[in-house]
């Protein structure tokens, strides 16, 4: 893969002319480009099929959480749209993924749509270990939980997992290379964090083994969002 097709922009806008306007501008160089829920309460599934007539491919966020029978709904839904990949919550459980994975990939036989790239994630970066506790009351760590989730996930059939910089290490250990990494929390070397803790430049998360990284702010607010782009891809490719 190229950096172009590891980087993904997250559209975290609430107006979606905004988003199509970014989308036009940036569309030569970034393929990829992640919807999540603000946006698609707004735009909904015209806005994906927007982004889709340009060109780009469609990353869908909406970390889907429910009983098994309505995410595997929602995940189908998701895949006759076209979209690249999608996110779901490994918390809906072993059964949940199961039957997600298995819906779409019937689905994808039958209908002869394409696959995506179905992604769990694990403990939201917004928790820390003491709401983990008082919220799951388990006595295991964050790193314990994220290991165990992803794990799950593995097992059951999802492709991937949102990771941020600090798990990569963690999960490359634990689950095979195959097992694809979205990874958000990136700054550029020279940038500013905003409200994100834990972050790795583009060069960091490639060589811990993102296969993907999700950049938002550094690009969405951008004087100049190309020149943005192209130093985030150099980063990307240059070894360190
Ligand atoms: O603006 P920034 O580069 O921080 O955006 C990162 C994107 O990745 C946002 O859309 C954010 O919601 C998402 N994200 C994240 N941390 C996670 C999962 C998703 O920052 N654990």
């Amino acid at each position: 893969m190229t950096p172009s097709d590891r980087l993904i922009l997250a559209l975290d806008h609430e107006d979606p002319k905004e988003a199509i306007h970014l989308v036009d501008r940036l569309s030569g160089r970034i393929k990829t480009f992640k919807v999540g829920s603000v946006l698609f309460t707004h735009a909904g599934p015209s806005l994906v099929r927007e982004i889709q007539k340009r060109g780009g491919a469609v990353f869908l966020d909406l970390k889907f959480h429910d009983i098994p029978n309505t995410v595997a709904g929602a995940a189908l839904q998701a895949a006759r749209l076209g979209v690249q990949m999608l996110t779901l919550h490994t918390l809906g459980g072993r059964e949940m993924m199961h039957k997600t994975a298995e819906s779409v990939r019937e689905a994808v036989l039958r209908e002869r749509i394409p696959a995506p790239l179905l992604l769990g994630v694990t403990v939201l970066t917004s928790f820390d270990q003491a709401m983990l506790q008082e919220t799951l009351s388990s006595p295991s760590s964050l790193e314990e939980m994220v290991v165990h989730l992803a794990r799950l996930a593995h097992e059951e059939g999802m492709d991937g997992a949102v990771a941020s910089p600090r798990e990569l290490p963690l999960l490359r250990k634990d689950l095979p290379r195959s097992f694809r990494l979205v990874t958000p929390g990136i700054r550029l070397s020279s940038g500013n964090h905003q409200d994100q803790r834990r972050v790795a430049d583009p060069r960091q998360a490639i060589a811990q083994g993102a296969d993907y990284i999700v950049v938002g702010r550094p690009i969405l607010e951008s004087k100049n969002p190309i020149e943005t782009v192209e130093a985030i891809l150099r980063e990307m490719e240059s070894p360190g």
